[in-house]
């Protein structure tokens, strides 16, 4: 069994078609979603309408259920880029999509097994950056999933860890949104891949074994610059060009 994990894409369609073109090439036998797919400064239902049509099974990130639980004008910036592009029947995938799924020995779930929006793997530290959990921290926050194979976004943080068991809990990191600024903290929390590449990851199982592998796929980002920058948004623009928010010196 191979599976090609994507997260993460952020209304971001030119790095999503890049990944999905990689991914045909490695003989997967299923690809799967685990949320945050269309909130950010991008083309929300060009991506919408590749996903629906693509079917593939997707969990709901906390930025998927932010476009419609709750009134408009609570929306957060990222949905506010985006609402107006989505159509009724974009909406009604998005209220459909489950919390969290089981595909045999494989889990989804988009941040942690019990929630769309907290951290698992990494923890928002001191210097406004993410910082590693421990085990016993990360072990803490599997919930009731406890199957071979455990796979969350939300971070955008590509991570392979292994717990008690040999359970794998793996991040792919972000198929459209390698870097973020957050200004609703003081401080603002920043996250850095440090690189453009669109990120995706695969998990297989080889005998008894599950074993991941995490990629990074070159693209185009211009013309999803450009459309950041029609919105305002040089942040996301600077990010999908160069994975850093932080300038160059
Ligand atoms: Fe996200």
């Amino acid at each position: 069994m191979k599976i090609a994990v994507i997260s993460d894409i952020h209304s971001n369609i030119d790095a999503l078609d890049a990944v999905l073109s990689d991914i045909a090439r490695q003989d997967v036998d299923q690809v799967v979603n685990l949320g945050d797919c269309l909130s950010g400064p991008f083309d929300a239902a060009a991506t919408a309408g590749r996903l629906m049509a693509l079917d593939m099974p997707t969990v709901s990130g906390n930025h998927d259920r932010a476009l419609w639980d709750g009134p408009k004008e609570d929306m957060g910036l990222w949905e506010s880029w985006v609402i107006d592009d989505l159509s009724p029947v974009h909406l009604d995938w998005l209220k459909s999509l489950p919390d969290t799924l089981s595909l045999g020995e494989v889990f989804l779930c988009h941040a942690t097994p019990d929630s769309d929006q907290e951290n698992w793997l990494d923890y928002r530290g001191p210097q406004d950056r993410l910082i590693a959990r421990d085990r016993a921290e990360v072990e803490a926050r599997d919930g009731l999933a406890k199957a071979p194979v455990l796979l969350c976004g939300h971070t955008h943080s590509p991570r392979i860890v292994r717990l008690s068991g040999n359970r794998l809990v793996v991040n792919p990191g972000a198929v459209g949104c390698p870097a973020y600024l957050d200004t609703r903290m003081e401080p603002p929390f920043i996250h850095e891949t440090g690189a453009p590449d669109a990120r995706y990851a695969i998990v297989e199982r080889r005998g008894a074994d599950w074993q991941a592998s995490l990629y990074a796929v070159p693209y185009d980002a211009s013309r999803m610059a450009a459309l950041a920058r029609s919105k305002d948004s040089e942040s996301w623009a600077q990010a999908i060009e160069t994975g850093w928010i932080t300038p160059a010196e």
